[in-house]
């Protein structure tokens, strides 16, 4: 009988050496581009209790859960989201914290998905948030740190575009057209691309909604500028909402993003606490799912039974970002790079160890990588070694030519032998 080898669970990965290289290119740009914001980072829990989410996140994710019951019979839930976390760390600190703050965070996911392209079950997902402002420059500052993220991994504006909408618009519509109940409408608002013209006017209708109500919606969703919009919404709340994306866009144009964000009404968000602006990031011509999505929760804390405390933020998945930036061959080579070899001709382990640890020192800012051998080699072997672990410079412990005090050494990169002090290698470097 043959015994089948452990299989990897389906919508999951596996990080070997060179996938997490590239995972952590994309974690590194992600802190540093928040951090040049001045978010601050925080963690919580992979799991919480089922009731964090149940009722307050939206159908489709509850449905998605990774739920069980633990040994003390408590009902448990793998997190989904980040969201319901934060807002149960602002709740709990919501006296003590001093507001507006922004922070951000990278939480390994996870969501019981059908797995296909870009969704998968096991997911990182960059979250950033600002809470206790209800202010429009708090989604200008999310948005323009998106954007400079986005920049920063090397996209051109007009390959990414941020769509924007507001629910608080979309209510405002939904009440001028006299629709019934928006909580039930939204989430077929968010379907209507996805499902198509036809069973989008039947769950319309199924919600309550007439012929009629069904057609000026649709074409209210299909505005592509604000003049637009303009011509079809009077009441004051629309007004003060379209006056709301105004700002923003100005803002934003001002801060030279412009070219990065545009109003996008056919975007409502599946998730149920959003209040007002909500918005989702796109390659350009929308041939892949969304890179991100956010918007404004004003009440979710409320709904957890805490103070009202506004928020607003979004979170950019790893998966999605990652198949994008290789079909622009802008991620980097997953390859080991290492800045010194040491090896020795005379197998002499306890130089080549002493040596190593010298040059890892050598550095006055990040330690230098510094590989060796583990065993007695040719040097043949050796330089193998060296080659297939990227070093930039062998350093020979032993060799003739160098007098006490230096080291004859080869740059790989060039093939060229030096003799030289360490001063001098690490210089070279
Ligand atoms: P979301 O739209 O559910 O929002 O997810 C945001 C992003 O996470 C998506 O655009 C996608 O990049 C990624 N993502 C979602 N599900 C998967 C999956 N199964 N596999 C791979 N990537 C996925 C939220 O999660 C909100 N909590 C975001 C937020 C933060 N809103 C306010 N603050």
């Amino acid at each position: 009988m043959s015994i089948s080898i452990p299989q990897l669970p389906k919508g999951t990965r596996d990080f070997y050496p060179e996938a997490q290289r590239i995972q952590n290119y994309i974690f590194d740009t992600w802190r540093s581009t928040a951090e040049s914001f001045a978010y601050e980072e925080y963690e919580g829990p992979m799991f919480e209790h089922l009731e964090l989410y149940t009722g307050k996140s939206g159908e489709e994710i509850v449905s998605q859960l990774y739920n069980f019951k633990d040994k003390g019979d408590r009902e448990i839930a793998l997190r989904p989201e980040m969201t319901p976390t934060l807002a149960r760390l602002v709740i709990q600190k919501a006296r003590e914290l001093k507001k507006p703050f922004k922070w951000f965070s990278m939480p390994r996911l996870f969501r019981y998905e059908k797995a296909q392209k870009g969704r998968l079950r096991e997911f990182f997902q960059l979250n950033m948030d600002i809470i206790g402002t209800e202010s429009i420059y708090a989604e200008a500052d999310l948005m323009a740190a998106i954007a400079t993220m986005l920049r920063k991994f090397g996209l051109k504006d007009g390959e990414f575009a941020i769509g924007v909408s507001s629910r608080k618009l979309l209510a405002t519509y939904l009440e001028e057209i006299g629709a019934p109940n928006p909580s039930l409408v939204y989430p077929v608002l968010d379907r209507r691309l996805k499902i198509g013209p036809e069973a989008f006017a039947k769950a319309l209708a199924e919600a309550g909604l007439t012929e009629d109500q069904v057609k000026k919606l649709d074409d209210f969703m299909s505005c592509k500028s604000i003049e637009e919009v303009k011509t079809r919404v009077h009441s004051e709340n629309a007004t003060a909402a379209l006056a709301e994306i105004e700002d923003l866009f100005a803002t934003l144009t001002a801060a030279g993003y412009g070219e990065c964000v545009n109003l996008d009404l056919s975007i409502v968000r599946g998730l149920a606490y959003y209040t007002g602006i909500v918005f989702e990031v796109f390659d350009k011509g929308k041939s892949m799912r969304a890179i991100a999505g956010g918007g404004r929760y004003d009440s979710l804390t409320e709904k957890l039974g805490g103070e009202r405390i506004p928020g607003v933020g979004f979170g950019m998945g790893d998966v999605v970002l990652a198949d994008l930036l290789a079909e622009h061959k802008l991620l980097p080579s997953p390859k080991q790079s290492v800045d010194f070899y040491i090896a020795s001709f005379t197998n002499d382990m306890k130089k080549v160890f002493e040596t190593a640890q010298a040059f890892r020192n050598a550095s006055s800012g990040k330690p230098f990588s510094v590989a060796h051998p583990l065993a007695a080699m040719k040097m043949g072997k050796q330089l193998d070694q060296a080659n297939y672990q990227g070093a930039k410079i062998v350093v020979y412990v032993d060799g003739s030519k160098a007098a006490a005090g230096e080291f004859e050494y080869k740059d790989m990169r060039t093939g060229e032998m030096f003799v030289g002090n360490m001063d001098a290698i690490v210089e070279r470097l």
